[in-house]
Order: structure tokens, then C-alpha cells, then sequence
């Protein structure tokens, strides 16, 4: 039986699109790191960690490329995440306070139903008792808690760990 395998022709493009993807989504009042509760957050600045993390994505292997993205708006999180979490390998997410209440992000990371990991700077169990509950864990992956902005590198290495083609032999 003949076929035909556009493969060689096309190798360029299709290691492009073989790049794993992760979103990295930050919720309310994460823009002001660095000047907000320093004792709480740490010194460093969202940009900083969005740097960081996107440096280590490209030191991975298989290389991550991570777009980044902050709203203190809900519906601009809900819609992040639908947008470019669905065309995203992984998401990594802090909802910030919207942790504690959004059904509606619980209900988006649901729906695009892709490994997700939710990363807290503090630890909110050791906070006010408003802050213990989180309605998105049951619909995440795992969480990093209370290990500050090192926590989104950590969950960055978990992802390309669980994303990363196994190889069958
Ligand atoms: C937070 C904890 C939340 O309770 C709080 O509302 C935040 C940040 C954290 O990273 O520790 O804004 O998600």
C-alpha cells in the first residue's frame, strides 16, 4: 500500500507545535508584589517571577515556552483561562483571593480540564480561616503552598515531569 509522509517537508513547523505550552495565570492584587504586605508576599515583583519562570520553561527539557497573564477582574481570569489555558499543555494558577469564593474560575479550570497547578506565595492555612478553604482544589492537579514565588518554578518542574512524552521502551 503506498502512502505518502509529508513529515520531512513539514519537520520545522511540527517541532514548533511539539513545544509544550503553560499558561501561568495570576489573579487580584498580584501586580502589586513587591510593594503589597512584603512580611506576607516577599520583596519581588510579579514581573520578576514571570521572568524567572519564563527563564526556566527554556532551560527545561523538553523546553516550555510560558506565556503569563494578571487581571483583578474575574471574568478576565474565567476568560484566561478558557482562552489560553484550552490552547495550553498545562495551567499554572494562583487565583489569589478568588480562591477562596469564584465558582466560576473553579468552574472554567474545570471545563478546560487541563493538569493545573494552584500555587500560593503564603501559607493560607496558617492565615485567617477564610483564607483555609479553597474552592479550587478540587479541580486542580495538586497545589504549592507557602513556599513564596519559588513555589511557581517547583510547580513548573512538576508539569514538564507530567507532560513530557514518555517513552515506551
Ligand atoms: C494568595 C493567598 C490569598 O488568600 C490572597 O487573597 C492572595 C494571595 C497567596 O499567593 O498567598 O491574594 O493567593
Amino acid at each position: 500500500m503506498a502512502t505518502t509522509n509529508p513529515e520531512p517537508a513539514r519537520r520545522g513547523a511540527d517541532d514548533q507545535d511539539r513545544r509544550l505550552r503553560v499558561v501561568v495565570l495570576h489573579g487580584p492584587n498580584l501586580n502589586l508584589l513587591g510593594q503589597r504586605e512584603p512580611g506576607i508576599y516577599g520583596a519581588e515583583t510579579l514581573d520578576r517571577i514571570n521572568q524567572r519562570v519564563t527563564a526556566l520553561g527554556r532551560q527545561l527539557d523538553p523546553p516550555i515556552t510560558v506565556h503569563t497573564f494578571q487581571s483583578n477582574h474575574e471574568g478576565e481570569i474565567v476568560d484566561a483561562i478558557q482562552q489560553f489555558g484550552g490552547t495550553s499543555d498545562g495551567i499554572i494558577i494562583n487565583p489569589a483571593a478568588f480562591t477562596h469564593y469564584s465558582i466560576a474560575v473553579r468552574d472554567a479550570l474545570a471545563a478546560v480540564a487541563k493538569p493545573t497547578v494552584e500555587v500560593h506565595l503564603s501559607n493560607v492555612h496558617a492565615r485567617e480561616e477564610f483564607r483555609h478553604r479553597s474552592v479550587t482544589a478540587p479541580v486542580v492537579t495538586g497545589q504549592v503552598v507557602g513556599l513564596g514565588s519559588v513555589g511557581y518554578e517547583l510547580a513548573l518542574r512538576f508539569l514538564a515531569g507530567h507532560l513530557a512524552p514518555k517513552d515506551d521502551a
